[in-house]
Order: structure tokens, then C-alpha cells, then sequence
């Protein structure tokens, strides 16, 4: 009697352990996935949603713009987000953003900041906070981080919802109609609060930009410390953070924070991860550990920046994933990741503010270079020579 059960169960196992991790799009409901480069729900314009509310648990929503915004830089009308905090990070190309708390705009008691996104650098933009942006390069990857997620659903249903036409245009659009608001497609703008847009239409964006910034604060100028609160918007230059080396399970891990649950008020962290491959294993066999396995609460997801990265999530086989891929792990998963190439980086988001970064910086020490240690002899080396 307990024979063709245990075979069941075996069975079942055995298929489960060869499942695959890799999907073709962004799947609809919470698992674990891997996503090829510039695959996942796309929407007309260059926007591909890797992540969704949908299949985060509404942890977070990833969304890739590819466009180029030489031609007068395509961008959006200012306005705020009263429930939603977004993350702006440059992949490619160049982007400029603006932002500034609104209620400290309304009383006039702070001052407008903007700043020139390159590769790599990132602006948070805390819910409650003005901003606008444009593209700038002709190719140009702006990664949008949306926290909760779920807000995404504006730019689906905008999208079926087509912009009016122009008044005077002569393609007979009424007269007295409002001017349609670029990016607003076909919605009333006094009516976008259902989907948690706000127009501030008399927010004019600074253009004295020196050096890739204007307003206060350091740049590509100074060390770019993270405030501990969401009063202003938050900028990061690349390597230009606090970073931190973690020398867990034997090899070397930078933690470049961008925000953690400091500055999001515990709803979610986004950083970089550079990494070297694992040690040699002691006893000369060549083998080499590769990975480490992790588990948190929160969900956690990776979109990859160099060299890479092998990630095993439990009950699927492992993937190797290089430059734009993304992988999704739901909180509560045990998974693990190690570089199969020396220097490799990738970008990390996770649901809460206490996740696989508070981990690692837990048991890091504060560190001052872009490069991790080099030993004597080992046959790469990237800048200086370092010691820790
Ligand atoms: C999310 O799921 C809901 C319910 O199934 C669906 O109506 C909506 O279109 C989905 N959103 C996206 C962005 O896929
Ligand atoms: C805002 O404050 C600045 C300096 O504090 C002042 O020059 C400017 O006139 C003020 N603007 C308004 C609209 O009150
Ligand atoms: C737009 O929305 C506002 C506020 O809900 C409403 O008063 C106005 O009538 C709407 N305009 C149109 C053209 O529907
Ligand atoms: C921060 O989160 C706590 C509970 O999670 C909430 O009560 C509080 O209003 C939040 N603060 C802000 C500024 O959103
Ligand atoms: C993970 O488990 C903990 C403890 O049971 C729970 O508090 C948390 O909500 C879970 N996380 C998710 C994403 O379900």
C-alpha cells in the first residue's frame, strides 16, 4: 500500500528538481523566475516590465525603458506620487531628473535639485516628491524601480487609452479641448489621483545644470552620503555611495547601497553587488565552491550588469545569467548565487527594507574602493593592488 505512494512522491520530486527557472515573459502570479535580456510584458515605446505587482506579490515593479532621447528628450510632465516611491537608474545612455519635496516646494522652504544620470548613477524619488525626466542619449536604458508594486497599471491602462487630438491640428479635434498632456494619454489630468499621479504643472525644472548638477548637495564632486530620511530626493553617483566588502563564505562581495530600508521607511532596498568568484576549495581538487545560499523574508530580485552569475533557487535547476538578465526569487525561498567570472555585478532590489543587503552589510566592514582585494598572484587584476 505505501509503495506506489512513495513512487508518487518520488516521481513528483524527481520533476520538480528538473523544473526550469527560466520563463518567456513575466509570469502573472508569485514563483520564482528567470528572464533573458529584454524579455518580460512589454508596452509600446520601449518599456518592458520584468517584475510586475503581479508577480512580486505587489512586492515591487521593475520597469526597463529603452528609447532614444536625443530627439528633445523624451520624458514626462512633472508630478507626484502621494503612495508610490520610484527609483530612476541610468543603465545606458544619459538622464536627467529633477525633484523636490512638495510640501517644502509649496512653502518655498527648499531648494529644486536636479542632476545628469550616467551609467550606473541613480535619483530616489520618495513618494510626495516632484519630479520629472528626460532621456537624452540615443540609446538609452532608464531601469525604474516602483514601490509598491501595482502602480504599472497606469501605464497599461493609459496605453488603451489614446491621447486626444491636438486642438487646431485639423484632425478634427473639438474646439476649447484641453491641450493633451504628454504622457497622460487619454486621461482627464484632473483626474490621474486614481492612479496615484498628481500634475504639478507650475513646477518648472531648473536649467542651470553645472557639471551634471544643480541645486545642493554633491555629485560627482564628493562622497554622496544616504540621509537617513525621505524629506529630499536621494542621489547616488556610481561608486560615489557608502559601500561595503563582505568577506562571507570566503570570497568578496561589494555592497553598493543606493537606498535601504532607512530611506524607504522599511519598504524595500535597490544597490549593486560586485562579486568574485568563489575560493578554490582547500585540498588542491580544482573544484571550485561557487555558491552561496541565502534565505530572506523579502523578495529579491537581480538584474545583471557584468560577467556571471550562476543562481539556484530550491526545486528548480540552476541558471547562468549574464548582462540584462533578470531573476526573481519570492521571500521565504532558499537560493543561492555565486560569479562564474571575476568582477561580476549585478543590480539588487529587494521587498523590505531588512533583506539580503541588511545580510550581508550586517556582517561587512565599511569599504572605500570600487575593486575588491586582489591576492598576491592571482592572475586578474583590476585597478590598485589592495589589502585589506
Ligand atoms: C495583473 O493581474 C490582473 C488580474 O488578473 C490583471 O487584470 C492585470 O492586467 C495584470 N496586470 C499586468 C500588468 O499584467
Ligand atoms: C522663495 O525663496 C527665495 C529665497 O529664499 C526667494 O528669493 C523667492 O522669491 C521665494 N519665492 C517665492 C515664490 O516666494
Ligand atoms: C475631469 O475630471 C474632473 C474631476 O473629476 C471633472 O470635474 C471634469 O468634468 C472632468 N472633465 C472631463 C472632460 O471629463
Ligand atoms: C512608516 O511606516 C510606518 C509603519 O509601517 C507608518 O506608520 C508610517 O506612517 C510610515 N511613515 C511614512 C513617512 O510613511
Ligand atoms: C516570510 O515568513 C515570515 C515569518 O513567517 C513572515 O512574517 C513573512 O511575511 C513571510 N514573507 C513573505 C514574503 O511571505
Amino acid at each position: 500500500m505505501l509503495l506506489p505512494l512513495f513512487i508518487l512522491v518520488a516521481t513528483a520530486s524527481l520533476a520538480n528538481a528538473a523544473t526550469t527557472l527560466w520563463v518567456d515573459t513575466t509570469p502573472q502570479s508569485l514563483r520564482p523566475y528567470a528572464l533573458k535580456k529584454g524579455r518580460g510584458i512589454k508596452l509600446p515605446g520601449g518599456n518592458t516590465f520584468p517584475v510586475t505587482g503581479n508577480s512580486s506579490g505587489n512586492a515591487f515593479c521593475i520597469l526597463n525603458t529603452n528609447a532614444d532621447g536625443s530627439a528633445g528628450g523624451a520624458g514626462v510632465f512633472p508630478h507626484v506620487h502621494k503612495k508610490t516611491y520610484e527609483n530612476f537608474y541610468t543603465v545606458k545612455g544619459r538622464v536627467q531628473l529633477w525633484g523636490q519635496n512638495l510640501d517644502t516646494y509649496l512653502s518655498n522652504s527648499s531648494i529644486q535639485q536636479t542632476r545628469i544620470l550616467g551609467q550606473g548613477d541613480i535619483g530616489a524619488i520618495p513618494f510626495n516628491t516632484i519630479h520629472t525626466f528626460s532621456l537624452l542619449e540615443p540609446d538609452t536604458q532608464l531601469t525604474g524601480v516602483l514601490v509598491p508594486g501595482g502602480f504599472e497599471e497606469f501605464f497599461f491602462n493609459r496605453n488603451v487609452s489614446p491621447s486626444p487630438p491636438i486642438p487646431g491640428s485639423g484632425s478634427g479635434g473639438g474646439g476649447g479641448d484641453e491641450t493633451p498632456l504628454p504622457g497622460a494619454g487619454g486621461f482627464n489630468i484632473s483626474d490621474l489621483g486614481k492612479w496615484d499621479v498628481y500634475p504639478q504643472l507650475d513646477f518648472v525644472p531648473r536649467r542651470d545644470v553645472v557639471n551634471g548638477k544643480a541645486g545642493p548637495g554633491n555629485w560627482y564632486d564628493g562622497p554622496n552620503e544616504l540621509p537617513s530620511n525621505m524629506a529630499a530626493p536621494i542621489w547616488v553617483a556610481r561608486n560615489r555611495g557608502p559601500k561595503w566588502l563582505s568577506n562571507q563564505g570566503g570570497r568578496y562581495q561589494i555592497v553598493t547601497p543606493f537606498v535601504t530600508g532607512q530611506q524607504t521607511n522599511g519598504t524595500f532596498s535597490q544597490g549593486t553587488i560586485t562579486l568574485r568568484p568563489g575560493p578554490v576549495a582547500e585540498g588542491g581538487s580544482g573544484t571550485t565552491e561557487k555558491r552561496m545560499w541565502v534565505r530572506s523574508e523579502v523578495a529579491t530580485a537581480f538584474m545583471m550588469e557584468e560577467g556571471q552569475l550562476e543562481v539556484a533557487v530550491e526545486g528548480y535547476e540552476s541558471v547562468s545569467l549574464i548582462d540584462g538578465d533578470v531573476v526573481f526569487v519570492p521571500g521565504n525561498t532558499s537560493f543561492a548565487y555565486g560569479a562564474t567570472a571575476e568582477f561580476t555585478k549585478f543590480m539588487y532590489v529587494t521587498g523590505g527594507g531588512w533583506g539580503l543587503d541588511y545580510q550581508l552589510m550586517a556582517n561587512a566592514k565599511p569599504w572605500n574602493s570600487a575593486f575588491y582585494p586582489q591576492e598576491e598572484g592571482s592572475g586578474v587584476k583590476r585597478g590598485m593592488l589592495l589589502r585589506i
